[in-house]
């Protein structure tokens, strides 16, 4: 039921401060008086333990799955101190890459059927591994076999993107880089600070989906453009991937997201000398920055400005994908395509 909206794409895009708030419900602990604030997660209490004395984290998935991973995965390394290494799926499996016993393998598909990740974790699980699924299809694949897991509980994904399942991955494995973290006191406050974010983040995704009309506008402008490149860093290196594949799947468009460190192939101090770097090689310009940020991040007047609430910083890639969602899913409605079965996409590739 697509409600008062004309796509399910459209939809799921504007319902994610509601999909949060389920995702995080009964998992997150304000406590009392002198309780410190935790996160639960019921499937992985017996495990943590295990989890914490891996020697690596493995993160597997496909497509969008991927990058929510990749999006969580330096705050999963900060709070654990376990290195976390990125897998896509077909990849681990073309290589035979090294998977050991030591190793937590975590399984991240929003269908829990994609074939790729199947075989994947099949791989690990020969090998030893503890796997861990996060998904938001209970009875899937991965939920039924895995060792244990998550659900996302996102509700049903009926678009072929994925939205809002992207936003309550990262939430989860926030959440699961905070249980994980345990109850160090040196990085409490930090715990804590990202606790409140959690519990702020629906609301802050409400003002972000503010951008509607924006956006509309800004893919009025790109609709003929040939190609459209994303650069990010830091937690948002996911969120340029993620938002240049969202293009890519329904607006059917070049797109390609970058990391911002990797122009001309040397690690720049700042996002801000890439943007003043670009501005003079004459690219046009959308930048997006936190509120407040635009006069010290935009380098002129022709260059057109994407402001977003700010979060804390380990949160920021959940906002700052919004805009970028509904910049695809206009470029989309406006060239007259199909958003919500995209040509030659499929919901979940279930074949190899
Ligand atoms: C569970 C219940 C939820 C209930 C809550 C109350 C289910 C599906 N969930 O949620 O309805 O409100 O207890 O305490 O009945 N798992 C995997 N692999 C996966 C995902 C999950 O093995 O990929 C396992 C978990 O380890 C766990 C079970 O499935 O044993 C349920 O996971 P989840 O729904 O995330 O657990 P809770 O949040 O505790
Ligand atoms: C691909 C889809 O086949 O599978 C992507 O085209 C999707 O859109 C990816 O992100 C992963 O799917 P899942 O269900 O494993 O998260």
């Amino acid at each position: 039921n697509k409600g008062n909206y004309e796509h399910y794409m459209q939809k799921e895009i504007h319902e994610q401060p509601e999909s949060l708030t389920t995702t995080m419900r009964g998992r997150l602990i304000r406590g009392g008086s002198c309780k410190a604030k935790t996160v639960l997660l019921g499937g992985l209490k017996d495990h943590l333990k295990t989890i914490r004395r891996s020697r690596r984290i493995v993160f597997v998935g496909c497509g969008t799955s991927y990058n929510a991973a990749l999006a969580a995965r330096p705050i999963l390394e900060e709070l654990s101190g376990v290195p976390v290494t990125m897998e896509i799926a077909s990849d681990l499996v073309d290589r035979q890459g090294p998977i050991y016993r030591e190793d937590t393998a975590v399984f991240v598909s929003q269908s829990g059927e994609t074939a790729d990740t199947l075989l994947a974790f099949e791989y690990a699980l020969e090998n030893g591994a503890l796997c861990v699924g996060i998904t938001n299809t209970v009875s899937s694949a991965i939920a039924r076999h895995t060792h244990c897991g998550v659900h996302i509980n996102a509700g049903a994904e009926i678009g072929v993107a994925s939205t809002k399942a992207y936003t309550s991955q990262i939430v989860v494995m926030a959440m699961l880089a905070l249980a994980i973290g345990g109850d160090a006191i040196s990085s409490q406050a930090r715990r804590e600070a990202i606790i409140d974010g959690l519990f702020d983040l629906p609301n802050r995704v409400r003002e972000v989906l503010k951008l509607d009309h924006e956006m509309k506008d800004l893919a009025k402008l790109l609709m003929a453009e040939q190609s459209l490149l994303v650069f990010g860093r830091g937690y948002n290196y996911a969120t340029a991937l993620e938002g240049a594949l969202k293009v890519k799947e329904v607006a059917l468009m070049h797109s390609e997201g970058m990391l911002a460190g990797e122009m001309k192939h040397v690690a720049y101090s700042k996002q801000q000398s890439v943007i003043q770097q670009l501005h003079a090689r004459k690219g046009r310009l959308i930048v997006m920055c936190s509120k407040g940020d635009a006069a010290s991040v935009s380098p002129g007047e022709s260059c057109r400005v994407i402001e977003v609430p700010q979060v804390e910083d380990c949160l920021q890639p959940v906002v700052n994908i919004v805009p970028l969602q509904l910049l695809a899913y206009h470029l989309t409605v406006l060239k007259g395509y199909n958003v919500d079965q995209p040509r030659n996409l499929a919901k979940s590739v279930t074949t190899q």
